[in-house]
């Protein structure tokens, strides 16, 4: 992080706010130059008793002055802006990895590629909410989302790229140094708009292989199959927008985190003990069981929320 949260950490963030500083320093000159001109006018050759002011009108040099300059100022800015379109619209050249990142009321879901270090016993590593990425190296995300438009954007290492239901949009993201950046979904997209955040966390090689391959080995760990489902199930679903199991890739931080939900005395701090039949009377409809929570009606079915408990009581935080 620099002085400023949201100091350019990569290229392509480096590359807009090179442009903005660029537009906003000739802003200021013109601002300068206008506004002196100005006062000096005004306190010079304002009228007076005996005095007539000069006339411009015509006058062929100051014309052609104030219409060429602008004018190259305008081509300059138009320029520079279109060639870092073309920068950051160049998703592909000299990606290291594409990652495909989902948006659905109100988390972002990522599956990482189909290569051996994701690979785990029935698929390959997905996640949520956060998204771990290798340090330097430019990371290709396909966005798509499953209901309205969503907007993803990391401020610090810049880009911005609307989800969009029924089309694929890409952007990519680089991060210069090892470390977490945090974004924010920028398009109202409903009543948990302001939860659906984003983490990139970027680390130098050693870690990433490190994270992935504790990542596949918790998905490995579990074998049976309806936990295995409830598992996905919450990784897909909105769940783990908004809880973190550690180990896993639900990083929400909305709700609490439910690393060792199944040994834990209440839920929500109104059910207890903490069992099958109070989980699932809990996720059936949470505001009825305690008014007022932000944790809202999912509307899911029994099997869902079957298998999903299942998959709750096997979080004992070991
Ligand atoms: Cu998704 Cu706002």
């Amino acid at each position: 992080m620099g002085p400023w949260p949201n100091d350019p950490q990569g290229p392509q963030a480096r590359a807009i706010a090179d442009l903005y500083w660029i537009l906003f320093g000739a802003a200021v000159i013109v601002l300068a130059i206008v506004v002196g001109a100005l006062v000096v006018a005004g306190l010079r050759f304002r009228e007076r008793p005996g005095h007539v002011a000069r006339q411009y009108h015509g006058h062929n040099l100051l014309e052609l002055i104030w219409t060429v300059i602008p004018t190259l100022m305008v081509i300059t800015f138009a320029v520079l802006s279109f060639q870092r379109l073309t920068y950051i619209n160049d998703v592909d050249s000299g990606a290291a990895m594409t990652v495909k990142v989902h948006a659905r009321q109100w988390v972002w879901t990522f599956e990482y590629p189909q290569e051996q270090m994701f690979k785990t016993n029935d698929g390959y590593l997905q996640g949520a909410e956060e998204l771990h990425i290798p340090v330097a190296q430019k990371v290709k995300l396909d966005l798509d989302s499953t209901d309205v438009i969503h907007s993803f954007f990391i401020p610090g290492l810049g880009g911005k790229k609307d989800a969009v239901p029924g089309r694929e949009t890409a952007l990519w993201v680089q991060a210069d140094r090892p470390g977490t950046y945090k974004g924010q979904c920028t398009e109202f997209c409903g009543t948990g708009h302001a939860d659906m955040l984003i983490t990139i966390v970027a680390q130098n090689q050693a870690d990433y292989a490190d994270w992935a391959g504790k990542a596949v080995a918790k998905a490995n760990a579990i074998t049976d199959p309806e936990t295995k489902k409830g598992q996905q199930l919450f990784l897909s679903l909105a769940c783990a927008g908004c809880h973190t199991v550690k180990g896993t890739t639900a990083g929400g931080k909305v709700g609490p985190d439910l690393t060792n939900i199944a040994v834990r005395n209440t839920i929500a701090g109104v059910l207890s003990p903490v069992n099958d039949a109070n989980l699932k009377k809990w996720i059936g409809n949470p505001p009825a069981v305690k008014p007022g929570t932000i944790m809202p009606n999912l509307g899911l079915d029994q099997p869902t929320i079957d298998a999903i408990v299942k998959y709750l009581l096997t979080l004992d935080g070991k």
